[in-house]
C-alpha cells in the first residue's frame, strides 16, 4: 500500500520482498477492513473488486458461556466494517503494480539496511547469486515482526515493550457457508472460539489453544469437536464442517517498539507493533501507519520540509497505542487464562455483563473495533 500510494504522489519506490509472488499470495491472513482502510483502497484506485465482493458487517456477536449479546454497530454509532480478506487486498495491490511498472523485486536473499543515519541510506540485497545496491533517500521497514529493518537499529536507541500470551489461535480455512451471518467471539471455560469468513462460501475459525501446542495433534474432527463445545448449542448445532484447506497456529503477542524513525529509517505495520487478533487491528493499524508515512514524504518532497519527518513517530504511535489498548482489553475478556484461577473467570463474567448492561461500554466497543480511534 506505501507503494502504491508514493506511486501516486510521483515519489519512486522500490519494494523488496524476501518471498515469492506465489508464497505471498498463499499466506492466509486477517479479514476484517475498518472503514478507513476501506478508504484507502479506494484512494489508492483499488476499491473495485473491493466494494463488489467484500461483506459489509454491521455487527458482531459476543458470547459468553453460551449466552449471546449482538453488537450492532451501526445502531451504536453509525459505523460499520468490511470482510475481505488481507490476502485479496494484498492480490488487488500486486495486480495494480504489476500493471504500473513499478518495481518490485520478489526472491530477495540476504537483504541489509545500512547509512540510515545518514542522507544516504543503502539497502543491498542477493537475487539469482548477484549482490544488488539500492541507493535511496529514505528506508521504510514494512517487514514485519521478524524483518532486518527493526533488527538493525541499535537497541539502545529504542524502547520496546511486551507482552507475550500463554496461548495462541489455532486456524482453520473450510470451504464451508459461514455458521452465522455475523463474526461470533465466544468465551468458554474450554477457551476462546472465532466464528469468522472470507465469503459467503468460506469460513474461517478459530479456537485458543496453548502456545506450545503442535498442529498435527489436531486432527479436523478434534478441531470440529473442540469448536462446538465452546460454542452455543444452536450455534453449534448449525456448524457445517468439511476438509480444512488450511490449519496453523498464530502465537499471541502485543508488541510496540517506539521511536518509529530512526534518521532516514521509518517503520510500519507489524515490523514496529504487533496486536493479539482479538481486535482485528493488525492489518488495520498498517495500513494507518503507510498512510501516515506517505503523507509524511510527500510532505517532505514538496516542501523539502526536514522537520516534517519529526511527526510520523508520535503520530502513529498515539493511534498504535489506542489499538493496543483495544486488542488487550478484547483479549483478556475473551480468552481462559489458567493463571487467574476461578476469580479471574468471574471477574471476566462481570465485564461481559457490563458491557450488555452498558449502552456506553458497547459504544466503546464499536468506536474501537470500527476504528474510531
Ligand atoms: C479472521 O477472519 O481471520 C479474523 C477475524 C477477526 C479477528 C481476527 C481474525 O478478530
Amino acid at each position: 500500500m506505501l507503494g502504491r500510494l508514493l506511486e501516486l504522489a510521483g515519489i519512486e519506490a522500490v519494494i523488496i520482498e524476501r518471498r515469492s509472488p506465489d508464497y505471498v499470495l498463499g499466506r492466509i491472513r486477517a479479514g476484517v477492513l475498518e472503514q478507513g482502510s476501506v478508504e484507502l483502497m479506494d484512494r489508492a484506485g483499488l476499491g473495485e473488486r473491493l466494494h463488489r465482493e467484500g461483506l459489509d458487517h454491521n455487527g458482531i456477536e459476543l458470547s459468553f458461556d453460551g449466552d449471546t449479546h449482538r453488537l450492532d454497530f451501526t445502531a451504536l454509532i453509525g459505523r460499520h466494517v468490511t470482510v475481505y480478506g488481507q490476502t485479496e487486498v494484498t492480490r488487488d495491490l500486486m495486480a495494480a503494480r504489476e500493471q504500473s511498472g513499478a518495481t518490485t523485486i520478489y526472491d530477495a536473499e540476504d537483504v541489509a539496511i545500512s547509512g540510515f543515519d545518514t542522507d544516504h541510506p543503502v539497502v543491498t540485497y542477493r537475487k539469482d547469486g548477484q549482490v544488488h545496491t539500492v541507493e535511496c533517500d529514505f528506508v521504510a521497514g514494512c517487514d514485519g515482526f521478524h524483518g532486518v529493518c527493526r533488527a538493525s537499529i541499535p537497541p539502545d536507541a529504542m524502547r520496546t515493550f511486551e507482552r507475550i500470551y500463554p496461548f495462541g489461535w489455532l486456524g482453520v480455512l473450510v470451504d464451508q457457508p459461514p455458521v452465522a451471518p455475523e463474526l461470533i467471539y465466544a468465551h468458554h471455560e474450554r477457551g476462546f472460539a472465532l466464528c469468522s469468513m472470507r465469503s459467503p462460501s468460506r469460513s474461517r475459525y478459530y479456537v485458543q489453544v496453548q502456545s506450545d501446542e503442535a498442529v498435527s495433534n489436531w486432527s479436523d474432527d478434534r478441531f470440529w469437536d473442540e469448536l462446538r463445545a465452546r460454542l452455543d448449542p444452536a450455534t453449534a448445532q448449525r456448524l457445517r464442517t468439511g476438509p480444512s484447506l488450511e490449519k496453523s497456529i498464530a502465537p499471541l503477542r502485543s508488541f510496540v517498539t517506539e521511536p518509529l524513525r530512526f534518521g532516514t529509517l521509518f517503520l510500519a505495520g507489524d515490523a514496529a507493533h504487533i496486536v493479539p487478533p482479538t481486535g482485528a487491528k493488525g492489518l488495520n493499524l498498517a495500513m494507518s501507519d503507510v498512510a501516515a508515512l506517505a503523507e509524511t514524504l510527500e510532505t517532505y518532497y514538496r516542501d523539502r520540509s526536514i522537520s516534517v519527518l519529526d511527526t510520523y513517530s508520535p503520530r502513529v504511535l498515539s493511534r498504535i497505542w489506542k489499538a493496543e489498548r483495544f486488542s488487550w482489553w478484547m483479549t483478556s475478556l475473551l480468552h481462559v487464562f489458567p493463571e487467574n484461577g476461578d476469580f479471574g473467570r468471574r471477574i471476566q463474567r462481570a465485564e461481559f455483563d457490563y458491557l450488555v448492561g452498558s449502552l456506553a461500554a458497547q459504544q466503546s466497543l464499536a468506536e474501537n473495533y470500527t476504528g474510531l480511534l
